[in-house]
């Protein structure tokens, strides 16, 4: 069976997948009895087609060509950015295309009309390179998990943010200057906000949240805290107490239905699975009814890690496509009609560690604790960091269990007091 493909994007991972397409074109036609051939290629610049001139017969410049033409039946869309790709996904399936995309930002933001669109029109929309890269955590979750009820998952889902705290904890480095290494070494972007801020991690973790729940979670109404404002004071606090740093995106359901989805920094303890997934690579664990914990890992970006999971879309669905009779996997239920009402995370009840940045003069403590105890916060340990600047002294509080709407209520209080300097640095423990 023939599946004539038009890639859209030939970057890090349109060239990786063209790299894998003929790495496995024999066992593809020989062993499963699938042949790929590329008709069409677009990428921006001319000077991209050129690198890729004599791979495939049509070059253009335009994406609407590309997904119009008759002699393409699988779209493969790996070029990024939200609202263009969206017209091009749109005008695939008018034009009775499937497509394939590894684009989380495009799925986050208009997922609830393309997931309904192509269940209407028939059409496949695949995405397993859009979370995690190499991982495969859609098809576990829509296959390998079916039996399977989801109590809770936690990730690492974005490898420039692991990487930045790996390098500031193993080689002590500021946040400023790990930032610098990842910039260097190509792991952040030359404007790493989108990263460093928790963005990028939401698009994916609201995906996983509604696959875990069958429900549509919107990204935008997730609480979402990225690592920028984290020290080498949190790291080393951390490390004396057995603890490691990561970005996570954390999500559950409450008995009532009610799903949480945040994405926050949180202190592991170093035995937790997660605390042992280092630098760029991501993991994604799972509390599952049937099979108990497992932890997933391996790379979450990268020009083949990624590659190979658009590879794999690609196969499922000539798979169900030589069925003659395909079924389309039911992602009708991400759709706005069907919205998740998220519990707000100020009814998030954990342990906080929170460092305040005080004048060092006697009293101050006695300011911060009565306003702890006055909303109901009970402090576990109380830690005072020597620090060369007494205007600047870096205090922390470990807390029972408590609301997170306590902590908000505690620190609106306590920052507005003339002795803190600085915005209060909150993390969640993660047990
Ligand atoms: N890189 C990764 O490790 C990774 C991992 C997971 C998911 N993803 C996702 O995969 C997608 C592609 O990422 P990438 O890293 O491969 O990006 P990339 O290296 O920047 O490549 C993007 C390609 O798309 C083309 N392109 C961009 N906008 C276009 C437009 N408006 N019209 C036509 N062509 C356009 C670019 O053309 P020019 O080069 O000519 O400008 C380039 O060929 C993104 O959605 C990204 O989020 C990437």
């Amino acid at each position: 069976m023939q599946i004539r493909l038009g890639i859209l994007g030939l970057g890090t991972v349109g060239s990786g997948v063209l790299d894998l397409l003929d790495r496995h074109r024999a066992f593809f036609r020989d062993s499963l009895g699938f042949e790929f051939p590329v008709t069409a290629h677009c990428s921006r610049s001319q000077a991209s087609l050129d690198r890729f001139a004599g791979q495939a017969p049509f070059l253009t410049r335009d994406p609407l060509a590309l997904v119009s033409r008759p002699d393409v039946d699988v779209v493969l869309e790996l070029a990024g950015g939200e609202d263009a790709p969206r017209a091009w996904v749109e005008a695939a399936f008018a034009h009775g295309k499937h497509v394939i995309t590894a684009n989380k930002a495009l799925l986050a933001k208009h997922g609830q009309d393309l997931f309904p669109l192509a269940e209407r029109t028939g059409r496949f929309l695949l995405f397993e390179a859009a979370v995690g890269g190499g991982i495969p955590i859609i098809r576990t979750l829509q296959e390998a998990f079916i039996a399977n009820d989801i109590h809770g998952l936690a990730c690492i889902i974005n490898g420039t943010c692991n990487y930045i705290l790996t390098e500031m904890t193993q080689k002590k480095l500021s946040f400023q200057t790990a930032l610098k290494d990842a910039q260097a070494l190509g792991y952040a972007e030359a404007d790493p906000s989108f990263d460093i801020e928790g963005t990028d991690s939401a698009h994916k973790v609201a995906l996983l949240a509604s696959l875990c729940y069958g429900k549509y979670v919107d990204y935008g109404s997730m609480s979402v805290e990225g690592i920028t404002t984290l020290s080498d004071v949190d790291i080393a606090m951390a490390e004396e107490m057995g603890f490691a740093i990561k970005l996570l995106g954390v999500v559950s359901q409450d008995r009532e239905g009610r799903i949480q989805a945040n994405v926050y920094p949180a202190l592991l303890e170093k035995k937790h699975q997660l605390a042992t997934v280092e630098g760029v690579l991501n993991a994604v664990f799972l509390k599952t009814s049937a099979v108990g914990a497992i932890l997933l890992t391996g790379a979450g970006a990268g020009k083949l890690p990624t590659a190979s999971s658009v590879v794999s879309d690609l196969v499922s669905l000539a798979r169900q496509l030589a069925t003659g009779n395909p079924k389309v996997q039911p992602m009708g239920f991400f759709s706005s009609r069907n919205r998740a009402d998220l519990r707000p995370i100020d009814e998030l009840e954990t342990e906080f560690y929170l460092r305040l940045t005080a004048v060092d003069k006697p009293g101050v403590l006695a300011k911060v604790t009565a306003i702890l105890g006055e909303e109901g916060i009970s402090i576990r340990a109380l830690v005072q960091k020597p620090e060369h600047d007494p205007e600047r002294v870096p205090v922390i509080f470990l807390t029972h269990s408590t609301k997170n709407s306590n902590v908000r209520r505690a620190l609106k209080r306590i920052d507005a007091l003339d002795i803190i300097q600085a915005p209060t640095q909150v993390l969640r423990f993660y047990r």
